[in-house]
């Protein structure tokens, strides 16, 4: 396995629409391999392969707690096929949008259809922490980021400060 970079905002790529997978083959197996590896190091629950620059429907999900065995879910293809009226504020982070967290409101429940690791049809109901973090990832595969959620004032407050971080890290000499 080997870990991946994970792209930061304001990267363009995290604004693709992702593609969908035709095979489950080995070659993806191996990504989303790689996708967990750099998701258990970052650390974080959870990780699309946009994140990481593929842009392919494909999100890996791990809730276990750090002193359980470790529970990986594979979502290729995943798609809503049902939400709750009901919904909830939970407050979110994202490895692409580093140190920032705010409340987002989401259907409290949701049924996601998709394929596994070895290619077969599942489908995943999901409430609590699971349904945030299945929305969040199946969000990023439509271009879409948390902080789309938000107000545009704030959105446009956290872009920028990360705007000015990038351009700052990019020119910045070597020490003298
Ligand atoms: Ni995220």
């Amino acid at each position: 396995m080997a870990k991946l970079e994970i792209l930061t905002v304001p990267d363009p790529r995290l604004r693709q629409q992702c593609q969908r997978v035709e095979v489950v083959d080995d070659g993806i197996r191996q990504l989303m391999d790689d996708m967990l590896e750099t998701m258990y190091a970052a650390p974080g629950i959870g990780l699309a392969a946009i994140q990481v620059g593929v842009a392919k429907q494909i999100v890996v999900i791990d809730l276990s707690k750090d002193d359980e065995a470790r529970k990986p879910l594979f979502l290729v293809n995943p798609e809503v096929v049902w939400t709750s009226e009901e919904a909830r504020v939970y407050e979110e982070g994202c490895l692409s949008v580093p140190e920032y967290y705010d409340e987002v409101e989401r259907p409290e429940r949701c049924r996601v259809r998709h394929l596994d690791r070895d290619g077969k049809v599942q489908e995943l109901e999901a409430d609590g922490l699971l349904s945030v973090c299945v929305q969040h990832e199946i969000d990023h595969l439509n271009g879409r980021l948390f902080i789309d959620h938000l107000s545009k004032l704030k959105r446009d407050r956290v872009v920028k400060k990360f705007s000015k971080q990038a351009k700052f890290s990019g020119k910045a000499p070597a020490a003298l």
